[in-house]
């Protein structure tokens, strides 16, 4: 079967690593990828949400299923797309529709949900311009911290935490009235602040079914210890320890099982990858998001441990029989490590000569702010590579990946020293 897949981030070089592997797949076809899915996949030159090239494609690559990096096609409707299209119908096409997309793409539609189903989350309150004094008067009485959230996608900077009422005025008025983050901002959720140890679980539905993925734990900010600013994720670690079987069972029985049922009863059938993110309080699971695809980096621990072929695993979320899936996962440890650009989250220069590939010996490499330059892969983003490395324990597993980030080299090249350090 020919495979389409859309992104090009590191979570994507994963899944087509993973995708080639397959006795399903025939040729695997990526959009728009990156230097590292070009070594082992075609890559083709347009975006992810650019629905027509899609379908182009679809046709001239005699395409048979398509699947679903990123949020942003999604929470766009790309799976509506297909559905409304007489050719495009039965191409099989991974990852939710719009409506149930609307888990990641609205705050405020995540929150209300979660409230119908009783999921354990923070206390919210939902505000408009049409009543934002009535939200100047509820941060008023808060408790401090605050968390802000503009409503729609924000690139993971739409979401504030405010150490004192003052500050959350400024920035709630910033939002809602000097549009600080555009039309995502449109509407704010106000929330409480929650204090735990944060933890991502992955699940893998057909809308009926479901099975757990590996748990994974991110590394969000660029300095070692979580200091300085927030990135789109420095590392990962997989599995979480604390994440014990009586957790899981706490997890599908609060979260996952009530939201699926309380989909269906709204008519949403939620079908593809869902990332439920976590705060453990004193070992309860607090629902912080729901994001509609696998994270990135997470994907880079949780790819490398699955040993079912992921290509069965999209068939079943096309087939709705994710309820007779096989899930199998190795039981070492995986420990991602990013390699970024010097002065990421802030500025940082692209186009920097990357070598020491030839370096790498038993540890995964995926691409991720990279493209080709004439012969030399290049950095293109602030996010570069991603080195995965699997062990028995936290300590080896990183201690790899760590070995092998040293033997890259490009010019401003920065890494974390201490992921997964804090559960060691
Ligand atoms: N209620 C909360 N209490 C404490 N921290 C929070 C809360 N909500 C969000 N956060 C922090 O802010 C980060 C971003 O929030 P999240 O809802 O995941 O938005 P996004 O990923 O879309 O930016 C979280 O990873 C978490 O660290
Ligand atoms: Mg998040």
């Amino acid at each position: 079967m020919n495979i389409l897949l859309l992104g090009s981030g590191g979570r994507e070089h994963a899944i087509a690593w993973k995708i080639i592997q397959s006795a399903l797949c025939s040729k695997l076809y990526v959009a728009p990828g990156n230097a590292g899915t070009q070594g082992i996949a075609i890559n083709l030159d347009f975006g992810d949400s650019d629905f027509d090239a899609i379908k182009s494609a679809c046709i001239e690559y005699a395409i048979e299923m398509v699947v679903v990096g990123p949020e942003t096609p999604l929470v766009k409707g790309i799976v509506d797309y297909f559905l409304d299209d007489n050719l495009l119908r039965q191409i099989p096409i991974i990852g939710p529709n719009k409506v149930a997309a609307q888990l990641e793409g609205s705050k405020d539609f995540s929150k209300k949900i979660m409230d119908d189903c009783h999921i354990p989350t923070a206390k919210y309150a939902t505000f408009t311009n049409v009543n934002f004094e009535a939200g100047i008067e509820y941060l008023k009485t808060h408790s401090v911290p605050i968390v802000l959230k503009a409503d729609g996608l924000a690139a993971g900077k739409g979401v504030l935490i405010c150490a004192t009422i003052e500050e959350a005025i400024l920035e709630f008025t910033a939002m809602l009235q000097d549009h600080k983050f555009g039309d995502a901002g449109a509407k704010v959720v106000i929330e409480e602040f929650l204090q735990g140890i944060e933890l991502s679980v992955f699940v893998v539905t057909d809308g009926t079914s479901y099975k757990l993925l590996p748990s994974a734990k991110d590394y969000k900010r660029i300095g070692v210890g979580d200091t300085g600013l927030n990135t789109g994720g420095m590392g990962a670690v997989s599995p979480v320890p604390f994440a014990d079987a009586t957790f899981l069972k706490k997890v599908e029985n609060r979260v996952v099982g009530p939201l699926l049922h309380g989909l269906n009863q709204q008519g949403i059938t939620y079908k593809g990858f869902l990332f439920v993110g976590l705060m453990n309080m004193n070992g309860e699971p607090y629902v912080i998001e729901f994001n509609c695809r696998l994270g990135d980096p997470e994907t880079e621990v949780i790819v490398p441990r699955l040993k079912t072929d992921i290509v069965k695993v999209f068939q079943a979320v096309a087939n709705t029989t994710v309820n007779e899936l096989n899930i199998e996962i190795a039981e070492e440890t995986a420990v991602t490590v990013f390699l970024v650009s010097g002065g990421y989250p802030e500025d940082y220069v692209k186009g920097k000569v990357i070598t020491g590939f030839d370096q790498i010996q038993g540890s995964h490499l995926f691409h991720a702010g990279t493209t080709m330059h004439n012969q030399d892969v290049v950095t293109n983003g602030g996010r570069v590579l991603a080195i995965t490395s699997l062990a028995n324990t936290i300590d080896d597993a990183a201690t790899l990946s760590k070995a092998a980030a040293e033997k890259i080299q490009y010019e401003g090249k920065y890494f974390r020293n201490d992921i997964g350090n804090d559960l060691i």
